[in-house]
């Protein structure tokens, strides 16, 4: 089949490059004419695990091109995916201008039917947006079809070529089979394609990432209480996880979550239901304790040094919002650096992937160090924020001897607190017992 994609932004990249290996032909189409001439020119322009391997063979074999010209790039395409951005406006809803203007320079453009997919995460109604964007000036028949993404960062590849499901929202049969014929091959071991109406779509998408985002903070607060009662959240969330209604995963505590999804998506569906005066207000709760969570540390650290960090100097391990990614949006450690340094402390980090990106925000405010060891010289504890695999085991002699007490303050639960204990240290981690 012959598509486009439109925005070659990280859900992009990943769907044009995805669908080449399936032996589609990708014409992926971007304003950024930087953008495409590196993408032409072989040079992958987002980090993401087993991408460029995809990407490289598939520009090879002539099956990804890159163009600037919204013309050209849709001229015999069948299927043309949006996958632009929507970033939260002012009040916590997505800008859907990207998305609206496209739509309608396609209505001038197109010439026979195509079916146009929105493939970002959009509010409900956009699909009807959508459509009379591009009927304002169209002369052919076109259905527009909802197709939301879950890809996680990390393992997008994974999530894209053996997805749990795939939603298509759309009542038109023709579009219905166009959608089908191209996914086939992605849902061979039998996971199901779900056709659903088009509003029934877009809300699936923001309502399975609350979903997600519920769990998570309903586990922090989990966390909060068994530190209280003298419980360990380890045994709790093993013990609730076992049973299948609630499942094992995204119950790990934590210091909050971050990235690109989560916060956008849960903001964007209370203020979606404010729209319809409904007040979501599990949905407000969430929000209200990742906020808190992130914080999660600062008193503990506080309490440990006397509730006085002037003059402290801390070592932080993971700056990225999740491990596997140089992404660093709304990362937790980006909140844990701000307190520290507003408490007169000073801070040295490492992370194996996102050091640049927070150069970029937080400039010479603090030091990064060149390796996870380097970090510690002359801190007075380490904090540690992401769960990379390379802090999971560590050189634990290497650590105690950097420090200057030996203290931790693990914001991940990456180790055993009896193992912790046995060997002398401060080990502070979330809703576990800690150790003095
Ligand atoms: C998420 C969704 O999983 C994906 O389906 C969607 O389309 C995009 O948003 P992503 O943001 O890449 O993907 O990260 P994910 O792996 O889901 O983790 C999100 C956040 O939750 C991270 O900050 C992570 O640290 C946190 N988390 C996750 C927890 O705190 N505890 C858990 O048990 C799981």
């Amino acid at each position: 089949m012959k598509i486009t994609v439109v925005g070659t932004g990280y859900v992009g990249l990943v769907t044009g490059t995805c669908f080449a290996e399936t032996g589609n032909e990708v014409t992926c189409v971007d304003i950024d004419a930087n953008k495409v001439a590196k993408l032409s020119s072989g040079q992958i322009t987002i980090y993401e695990p087993g991408l460029e391997k995809l990407f490289e063979r598939n520009l090879k074999e002539q099956r990804l091109f890159f163009t600037t010209s919204l013309e050209d790039g849709i001229r015999d395409a069948e299927v043309i995916f949006l996958a632009l951005p929507t970033p939260p406006g002012a009040d916590g809803s997505a800008d859907l201008s990207f998305v609206l203007k496209v739509a309608e320079q396609l209505g001038h453009l197109m010439t026979d039917y195509k079916v146009i997919v929105d493939k970002s995460t959009v509010p409900v109604g956009t699909a009807e947006k959508v459509t009379a964007a591009i009927a304002r000036n169209c002369k052919t028949a076109f259905d527009v079809v909802s197709n939301p993404e879950f890809l996680r960062e990390g393992v997008a590849v994974d999530d894209f070529m053996k997805p749990d499901r795939v939603v298509i929202g759309t009542n038109s049969d023709r579009a219905r089979k166009v959608m089908g014929e191209l996914y086939a091959p992605f849902v061979r071991q039998g996971n199901p394609v779900i056709y659903m109406d088009e509003k029934s779509a877009e809300l699936t998408k923001y309502a399975a990432n609350s979903f997600l985002a519920t769990k998570i903070s309903f586990m922090n607060e989990i966390a909060v209480l068994c530190e209280k009662l003298g419980a360990d959240v380890d045994m709790v969330r093993r013990g609730i996880g076992s049973d299948d209604r609630i499942g094992k995963r995204f119950l790990f505590p934590g210091i909050g979550y971050g990235g690109s999804c989560f916060p956008k998506d849960v903001q964007a569906l209370v203020k979606s239901s404010e729209d319809v005066q409904y007040d979501f207000r599990i949905l407000n709760a969430v929000m209200d304790v990742n906020e808190k969570q992130k914080l999660f540390l600062l008193p503990k650290i506080a309490a440990y040094f006397n509730n006085d960090l002037k003059g402290k100097h801390f070592a932080l391990w993971g700056l990225a919002f999740k491990p596997n990614t140089d992404d660093i949006r709304e990362a937790p450690a980006l909140y844990i650096i701000d307190a520290l340094l507003a408490a007169g402390a000073t801070v040295s980090v490492f992370d194996p992937e996102a050091m640049a990106n927070v150069k970029q925000i937080v400039g010479d405010k603090i030091t990064y160090a060149e390796h996870q060891y380097t970090c510690l010289e002359k801190a007075d504890a380490l904090i540690i924020a992401t769960e990379w695999s390379v802090f999971r085991t560590p050189d634990f002699h290497k650590i105690s001897t950097a420090l200057k007490n030996k203290a931790i303050f693990d914001g991940r639960n990456l180790f055993e607190v009896a193992r912790m204990k046995e060997m002398g240290y401060h080990y502070e981690s979330v809703g576990r017992p800690s150790i003095a």
